[in-house]
């Protein structure tokens, strides 16, 4: 399979602070690929980077053949970022606030309804998309933003702990909303500080700590390779 993305040696210091001391990993077309990781390992930083929010202190990203640096509005055009915490406008109709962002992106009327008739089944929220999103709760939140990152069909899907702070179902919704948007011929890159909940939901993961890539592979895979019956005992292991 081509890669989507090649991070090659990426590393980034907030002044004397090391966030990220050289990591490498690839994305896959049509693969959902998760970093994972305790808090403070790297995961944002690595995100944004990608999502051109924040610049490198050094290595190489490669997005569809082209230099992330040198064509940045290359990537954004093609990508969409769903930042960690994010929220949507509280005064706004769930409905307006989808063909509010619609006609940010869209480049025709026929492409805007598009995005809006697809945002819309993506969030599953029927009539309650006709009220405030400050009447929602945090888990119909995080599906409309989930939606509003989904609906222009990017090629790369880029979800900061897409879903941290849901209860069980919420998060299990979304974990099969991003299965099934996947399907589609997007690429997601997801992080989340969950190792558990995350293997059911990525084809490939990379265990990061401290700046660092320690492992990376099919959750299978890593299991096998540290005789382990989950992610957390992976990253356990991966740590001695
Ligand atoms: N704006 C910033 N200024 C200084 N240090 C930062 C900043 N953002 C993140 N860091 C530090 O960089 C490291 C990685 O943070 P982050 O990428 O947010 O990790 P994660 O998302 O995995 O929790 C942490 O040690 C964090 O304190
Ligand atoms: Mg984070």
């Amino acid at each position: 399979m081509e890669n989507v993305l090649t991070v090659r040696g990426l590393k980034k210091s907030y002044g004397t602070q090391m966030a990220l001391a050289g990591i490498d990993f690839d994305v896959r077309a049509g693969e959902v690929f998760a970093l994972i990781g305790p808090n403070g390992a790297g995961k944002t930083t690595t995100l944004r980077i990608i999502a051109t929010l924040l610049t490198s202190s050094g290595g190489d990203i490669t997005f569809l053949g082209r230099d992330l640096r040198k064509e940045p509005d290359f990537v954004r055009e093609k990508i969409s970022y769903l930042p960690e915490e994010a929220g949507a406008y509280k005064d706004m109709k769930g409905l307006d606030y989808l063909e509010f962002m619609a006609n940010f992106y869209a480049r025709t009327p026929e492409e805007e309804k598009d995005f809006v008739d697809r945002a819309v089944a993506i969030t599953e929220l029927g009539d309650r998309l006709k009220t405030k999103v400050g009447t929602y709760s945090k888990g119909m939140t995080r599906k409309l933003l989930l939606a509003r990152a989904l609906m222009t069909k990017p090629v790369l899907a880029i979800l900061d702990e897409p879903t941290s702070g849901l209860d069980v179902l919420n998060a299990l919704e979304v974990r099969e909303i991003v299965r099934r948007y996947v399907k589609e011929g997007t690429s997601v890159l997801l992080s989340s500080h969950n190792m558990l909940e995350i293997e059911f939901l990525s084809d490939r993961v990379a265990l990061i700590n401290k700046g660092l890539i320690l492992d990376a592979g099919t959750p299978s895979e890593l299991k096998g390779k540290h005789q382990a019956s989950n992610l957390e005992e992976v990253f356990r292991s991966s740590l001695r």
